[in-house]
């Protein structure tokens, strides 16, 4: 095995592998090294211990982020129950903060983004024990300027933080039978990833490399919000689900020379080129939905014809209509929305292609593997020396760059989970929960759909919705997730 799995081991990692049986770093959790803390959650006080950067493999690249953050409630050391959990019982939630496939610090509990208490602190309130892990990502360099984190390396140390956990179950309140991982945009999308993968052997070289605990890393549960995935299809679900809006409206971010982050959005019209790429990405779509044979739920086949019009269209339209229909029982006005047709409370109809208008393009083609190779994903397929690289052969062929490469077919793979829901020597979680909002054009809603009907398709319990004029962002119904979390787990 270590022979074979060399020959597909990222070249950074070659020195690691050597060296795993003795690793500079024990997987064994350290019970006494902590430090309590107390937080207020809706005026009531909660104690816990935190575990704060427990490098969770023997042999990491980056101490960095390589790291995970345990917190476990106090009352589990005094024999105490918080609801239905206990000690033994307690779920494990798993929240990432990645973004941008960027390097990940692990997270810890506190205020969320708009204010009140994030998914972290919420989650210890209810009897939950929360591990956040790190990851490496696609910036991510040693001191020689080797890049150590270009795809699988965020998947990978994801999975090695799951196994540290099953590792340490017995002497870590929690039950590592019960993990439930939770992210957002690229977080989301390696949540889905690593609920769809568990336990498949392709990544067993990568894992073994960095000294990740013998142990099985499949996860009870995954949360997605708008997961940034199945990436190498992600181009022409984008174009197919823009074409014709020519017009986009593009966040930039960068860095002014005081190391500032600067966003600004940039206005902007497709040019006759760009639109003859969007043209030839959109018509390789329908091949590819039909390829996957979907289903609906009354078993009617989700297809699309040569235009691109057909049963799959009409299910992401009538997922926007749900999605209305509920806005407006909640009291949402949707009077200025023309494109909506609306008759004694009911949504009636939507014209999806004004929805389309309404929701905007936001990048140009091709989306996620430009042809400049300018974009973050082009990032994330590089390898230890070269920093870009494409992973269409559709981008290779048309590639601006002259001396452009492809990613490998291995590493491709492996950041898809489209390749392994259900598949030999699998196990993929059983329980899922997707959110895709209706105002977010940072990839195509199709993506989340495919997602969400394969799992069905194949048997897992999916829980999947659009929320209404919700933009590219996530944990912003943490009532709801954790109705759901308690569901399963109660
Ligand atoms: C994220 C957003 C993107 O538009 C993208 O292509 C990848 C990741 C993010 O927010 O994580």
């Amino acid at each position: 095995l270590l022979v074979s799995s060399m020959l597909i081991m990222p070249l950074n990692s070659i020195s690691a592998a050597s060296d795993t049986t003795s690793g500079q770093y024990s997987l064994d959790f350290s019970t006494a090294s902590y430090t309590q803390k107390t937080m207020t959650v809706n005026g009531q006080s909660i104690t816990f211990r935190a575990y704060e950067n427990v490098v969770y493999v023997s042999n990491p690249v980056d101490t960095k982020y390589e790291i995970m953050n345990i917190y476990v409630p106090e009352q589990y050391y005094e024999g105490g129950t918080i609801g239905s959990y206990s000690a033994d019982t307690a779920p494990i939630f798993f929240p990432n903060s990645i973004g941008g496939y960027m390097p990940a610090e692990p997270g810890s509990p506190g205020q969320g983004m708009g204010g009140g208490n994030n998914a972290a602190l919420l989650a210890l309130s209810k009897g939950y024990v929360v591990a956040s892990p790190g990851a490496r990502g696609r910036t991510t360099q040693d001191e020689s300027g080797t890049y150590t984190g270009k795809a699988p390396a965020a998947i990978v140390d994801l999975k090695a933080a799951v196994r540290y956990l099953r590792h340490n179950d017995k002497i870590m309140p929690g039950d590592a039978e019960k993990i439930i991982s939770n992210g957002t945009s690229a977080g989301g999308a390696l949540s889905a990833l690593l609920g769809a993968s568990g336990n498949n052997p392709d990544y067993e070289p990568y894992l073994q490399a960095i000294g990740a605990a013998d142990e099985r890393d499949d996860i009870f549960a995954v949360s997605a919000y708008t997961p940034i995935t199945n990436l190498d299809n992600a181009n022409a679900a984008y174009e197919w689900e823009f074409s014709g809006i020519n017009d986009y409206s593009k966040l930039e971010i960068s860095t002014d020379t005081d190391y500032h982050i600067q966003r600004k959005t940039v206005k902007g019209t497709l040019t006759a080129d760009q639109i003859q790429v969007s043209n030839e990405l959109s018509a390789m779509f329908p091949a590819y939905v039909n390829s996957l044979n979907l289903k609906n739920a009354n078993g009617n086949a989700l297809t699309l014809d040569e235009n691109g019009e057909g049963t799959f269209r009409d299910y992401l339209k009538s997922l926007v209509i749900s999605s209305a229909q509920k806005a407006l029982d909640s009291g949402t006005d949707l009077s200025d929305k023309s494109w909506i047709t609306i008759s004694n409370g009911k949504v009636t109809d939507i014209n999806y292609d004004q929805y389309v208008q309404y929701l905007g393009r936001m990048k140009t083609p091709g989306a996620f593997d430009a042809l400049d190779l300018s974009a973050g994903e082009n990032q994330l397929f590089g390898t230890a020396t070269t920093d870009t690289q494409h992973f269409t052969e559709y981008a290779q062929a048309h590639s601006t760059v002259a001396d452009s490469t492809m990613a490998d077919a291995t590493t491709i793979k492996l950041m898809n989970p489209m390749n392994y829901i259900g598949t030999e020597s699998t196990d993929t979680s059983k329980n899922w929960r997707i959110r895709f909002g209706t105002k977010d054009s940072d990839t195509a809603n199709a993506i989340s759909a495919i997602l969400a009907t394969t799992l069905k398709n194949k048997g897992y319990a999916v829980d999947f919705a659009l929320p209404w004029d919700v933009p590219h962002s996530g944990d912003y119904d943490l009532q709801e997730l954790f109705t759901w979390m308690a569901d399963l787990t109660g």
